[in-house]
């Protein structure tokens, strides 16, 4: 049963779809503890699944490295076997990506390589692409370049707002997100060997 760490920023609702998948005793994890670099709205979702959480707010430290440090010093205790980013809108400073990494993904709502940074969905419609999509990958000191371990097209469809496009993205970055857990729990995606 791989113990996860789940870091957001914003409303959480991919944490909640995770937080019900592990609600499954058959889903290989469980969600031991929740972050925010912020007081997010999604915290919400860890105090109705009973699971405790804990905030490290970025803006209460005076560098990104020193709340890279303190967010480190409130994941270790732990001992997650993943840490899943769900939403978290910072860069990791690389002794934070070190410090968790080989185990820590991501979850991004477009087809990487293809719109990375934090606004992939608006960057999509802006680009009047007809596709986009969901990614998972491994989380390395670059953004959202990292190795890819499941990705899936989305249909961008006309008269899509970034909301409209965002909600059809969302339940397929839910499923990668399960799928790329339970092989990582059944050891069919190594990251020590994707690192
Ligand atoms: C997700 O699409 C995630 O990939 C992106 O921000 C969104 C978070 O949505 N970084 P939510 O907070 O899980 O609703």
């Amino acid at each position: 049963m791989l113990r996860l760490v789940v870091l957001i920023s914003g409303g959480g609702s991919n944490l909640r779809a995770l937080l019900q998948r592990c609600d499954d005793p058959a889903f290989p994890a469980h969600v031991v503890a929740v972050g925010a670099d912020r007081d997010a709205a999604g915290l919400v979702h860890a105090d109705e699944f009973g699971v405790p959480s804990f905030m490290t707010p970025f803006t209460a430290y005076s560098s990104r490295e020193e709340w890279g440090d303190a967010l480190l010093e409130a994941v270790r205790p732990w001992a997650p076997d993943l840490v899943v980013l769900s939403g978290l809108m910072r860069l990791l400073p690389p002794r934070v990506v070190d410090g968790l990494g080989p185990a820590l993904i991501n979850t991004h709502p477009a087809y990487l390589p293809e719109f990375p940074g934090a606004h992939a969905v608006r960057d999509a419609l802006a680009a009047g692409v007809d596709e986009t999509g969901a990614s998972v990958i491994a989380v390395d000191h670059g953004c959202d370049n990292g190795p890819l371990l499941a990705r899936e097209r989305v249909a961008v469809l006309p008269g899509d707002t970034e909301a409209t496009l965002h909600d059809r993205i969302k339940p397929v970055e839910r499923r990668l997100l399960a799928e790329v857990v339970e092989g990582i729990a059944a050891g069919r995606i190594d990251l020590k060997e994707r690192a």
